[in-house]
């Protein structure tokens, strides 16, 4: 798999940097403001190596997708800091935010968010195309090669499975090169044959093409695809594993249920 010069410069910049593609120092994050307000995130330090597939799992409302929201620029930080390589994210406005977005990460969610009135193809070149960048055929051509969707490009998502329809999502993501492709619960919505080949595919993503990959996912077995799992309980930190099992993560698990009761 090609990756740009651009990349390649910003990935050696990245590792000269200590090679973590994204960090959080003292991350929290409060919803509202008095009496309603919801404390989603309590001082997080946490960082992410290029190169590697991280999951965060924790119960459901421990922080997850508010962590991956703030750490990905959509959404900010109440207080901390967080950085996408070496680029502070919270020194930036909503342009740049915006362009970093655009440029810099890929996304993938549980609801896949194609736009309905588009084919495959022109779903995977909008970020691309909204950028201003020129869509490589060659690297679209590979991609759907490998993802299992070069025979549907014409096709809208209405006309695709959801497991083909995520397949695209991930195509999109990785189309522009991106720093790092944030993923939210993305075998959420499909049944477990078709979730392990979406889970494959992402690991291959970081196997073959040295793609950094985020995914939040509530599920032991969907997080023993990744190389290192970072567990989240009531918004804190709550564990971090390297080489998960799913039964390695099922314990951790329950060590954090015993340890909240
Ligand atoms: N937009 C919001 N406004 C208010 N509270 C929110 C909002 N989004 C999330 N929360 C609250 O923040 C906490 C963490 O939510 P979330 O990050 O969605 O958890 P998870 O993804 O782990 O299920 C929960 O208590 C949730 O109710
Ligand atoms: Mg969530």
């Amino acid at each position: 798999m090609s990756v740009s010069v651009a990349t390649e410069k910003r990935r050696a910049g990245v590792l000269a940097a200590g090679g973590h593609a994204v960090t959080a120092s003292g991350l929290g994050k409060v919803y509202g403001t008095g009496a309603t307000a919801v404390r989603a995130l309590y001082e997080i330090d946490i960082a992410f190596e290029v190169g590697q597939f991280s999951a965060i799992m924790g119960p459901s409302g421990s922080g997850k997708s508010t962590l991956m929201h703030c750490l990905a620029g959509l959404d900010t930080a109440t207080v901390g800091r967080v950085w996408l390589g070496d680029t502070e994210l919270t020194h930036l406005d909503d342009t740049e935010l915006t362009l970093l977005r655009r440029n810099r990460v890929g996304f993938i969610f549980q609801s896949f968010n194609l736009i309905p009135t588009l084919t495959a193809r022109q779903n995977i070149e909008l970020p691309m195309d909204l950028a201003g960048r020129r869509p490589d055929p060659d690297r679209l051509a590979e991609l759907t090669t490998t993802l299992g969707v070069a025979d549907r490009l014409d096709h809208r998502p209405a006309e695709m499975s959801g497991g083909q329809q995520q397949r695209v999502a991930i195509a999109r993501a990785l189309m522009a090169d991106p720093d790092v492709v944030f993923a939210d619960e993305p075998t959420g919505n499909l049944d477990s044959r078709t979730g392990a080949q979406v889970l494959d595919l992402l690991r291959r993503s970081v196997r073959e093409f040295g793609q950094t990959v985020v995914m939040v996912t509530h599920d032991p077995v969907a997080a023993s695809y990744a190389d290192r799992v970072a567990m989240l309980s009531d918004g804190r930190l709550a564990g971090d594993l390297t080489d998960p099992t799913p039964d390695r993560i099922r314990a951790a698990l329950d060590r954090l249920w015993e340890c909240g009761q």
